[in-house]
């Protein structure tokens, strides 16, 4: 039995597919070498905006004529299209056999199970309120960076927003289970662990009582990113090649919860990157109120400075919406404004699209289109000059490169600094045949592009490169493939 997984989406979504991958594996699926040749086909959707809704709709057509010349094909559609449309999408593709929402997951091979047998086509979208489940890789996966979920859903809503419509009300995860996840991955040699969570940082340990602070945006992410700290093996420098985490990150933290206390821990907390994706969405106070952000451009500018200063270098990226119901162009100003203040080096940046069931419905959609390209054309101008900028004034400067694999032409590594600013290593650099995915290598910045680094290994580096044992090689970021055996 092969399945096939498209994922469209954010990291969340990218994580439950593989999660999904898990499940299914367990019960006795492997992986197809390609869609045609699959026997179950999952699209994870995504609905954050119209468009992404619009691409499931043409994926599905596309889908229609091979479930024509194959009707055994099994056709399933899970996330956030999936728990927002519910039955009504069965009734719309007639194509599809099942609907599984995020929380359903670990149900996946009992519902593929009934499907074989001829049950009719199902739509199973119901939140793990009560007893929510977090599911962990298996033991065997091995990656250089990987993402832990902490937790799920989201209890701000933001008026533009369909994620907690998508994902329902936060839910956490004991610190115990998230640290012993942590462990497990540093064991299997992750260099890297991306803590995972729509509002990462209002995280309450279900296993404690509240936090005892005034603070009422105060939450115990803090504490979770010390014990983390505290119960996982280090990278050593002078033994890096055994396991040990090199870096924690985490996203995407909400501003409101960017207190006092998150600023200490990454002032004290060695593992936290210098790098920290804090969404902002805008500028202009008028918008934020529009949006229900809960802070202004002050507050904002405010906390982001005390991150930034937390400790030298820090970076930060950010979110960004642009034609949000009512922006002028003096409130796009505004947001351009904060984004050189606070001299994001990245933004993801987005025209507002109006969702099914959100507030700002209410609020129309009156800013052109072409109003909010040339907005948002105008935003990454600004962040790209801010990007290059930057990478310029670190040509000379050492940093350390945890390696993610080859660059796309295969002519060098590539990797990311604990700013998370990318570098090219050449692999001419190297001795021939050098495998240096997941290794930790020291180097000197020598040039930089517009949005990346190049880098030479020091000499230090190079030595202990050449101790390199055949095992620490095997930790790769590709994952094992399962050859498909063809009856
Ligand atoms: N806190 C979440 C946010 C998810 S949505 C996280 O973990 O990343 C990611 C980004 O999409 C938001 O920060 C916002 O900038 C953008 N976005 C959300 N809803 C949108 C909408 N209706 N139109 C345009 N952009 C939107
Ligand atoms: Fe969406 Fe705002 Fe939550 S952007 S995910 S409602 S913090």
């Amino acid at each position: 039995m092969f399945y096939w997984i498209e994922t469209f989406g954010c990291q969340m979504n990218v994580h439950d597919s593989d999660r999904m991958a898990d499940v299914l594996r367990a019960s006795g699926w492997q992986k197809a070498e390609s869609l045609e040749n699959a026997e179950l086909v999952l699209f994870n959707t995504c609905s954050i905006r119209e468009k992404s809704e619009q691409k499931l709709r043409s994926e599905v057509g596309k889908l229609a004529p091979l479930k024509e010349r194959r009707p055994e094909l099994i056709f399933a559609v899970a996330g956030c299209v999936a728990q927002q449309e519910g039955e009504k999408l069965l009734a719309r593709f007639p194509v599809l056999d099942l609907v599984l929402g995020p929380d359903n997951i670990p149900e996946l091979p009992r519902l593929l199970e009934d499907q074989r047998s001829g049950a009719p086509p199902v739509a199973r979208t119901v939140f793990d309120i009560d007893e929510p489940r977090f599911l962990t890789a298996t033991a065997d996966e091995k990656r250089v960076s990987a993402f832990v979920t902490t937790m799920k859903g989201c209890d701000e809503r933001c008026s533009f927003c369909i994620v907690p419509t998508t994902r329902g009300p936060e839910r956490y995860r004991s610190s115990d289970e998230i640290v012993a996840e942590v462990a497990r991955w540093v064991e299997g040699g992750a260099r890297e662990i991306v803590l995972l969570g729509q509002t990462v940082d209002s995280f309450r340990d279900p296993a404690l009582p509240p936090a005892a602070s005034d603070d009422p945006d105060e939450s115990q992410f803090p504490s979770l990113l010390r014990k983390i700290a505290d119960a996982v093996p280090r990278f050593d420098d002078a033994n890096p090649f055994a396991p040990g985490l090199l870096r924690l990150r985490y996203t995407s933290p909400h501003p409101r919860h960017a207190t006092p206390s998150l600023v200490a821990a990454h002032r004290e907390v060695e593992i936290l990157a210098e790098h920290i994706h804090l969404p902002v969405q805008s500028g202009s106070n008028r918008m934020l109120r529009r949006m229900i952000r809960r802070y202004t451009r002050e507050t904002f500018i405010e906390r982001a400075a005390a991150l930034l200063a937390s400790r030298p270098g820090t970076t930060m990226s950010s979110d960004i919406i642009v034609g949000f119901p009512g922006e002028t162009d003096e409130d796009f100003e505004e947001t351009l404004s904060l984004v050189r203040e606070v001299g994001f080096v990245q933004v993801f940046g987005f025209k507002f699209s109006p969702r099914p069931g959100t507030p700002a419905l209410k609020l129309g959609n009156d800013v052109p289109e072409s109003k909010k390209s040339e907005r948002l054309a105008r935003l990454f101008e600004l962040v790209d000059a801010q990007l290059a900028a930057h990478l310029a004034t670190l040509v000379g400067t050492r940093v350390t490169v945890l390696v993610e694999g080859a660059s796309k032409l295969g002519d060098a590594f590539t990797g990311r600094t604990q700013r998370n600013e990318i570098v090219h290593l050449a692999r001419d650099l190297f001795p021939e045949g050098l495998e240096l995915a997941g290794q930790v290598v020291e180097a000197d910045i020598v040039s930089a592009n517009k949005r990346s680094l190049a880098g030479a290994p020091t000499e230090r580096a190079m030595i202990h490169l050449s101790t390199l044992p055949t095992h620490a090689m095997r930790v790769r970021t590709v994952e094992k493939r399962v050859l498909q055996v063809v009856a």
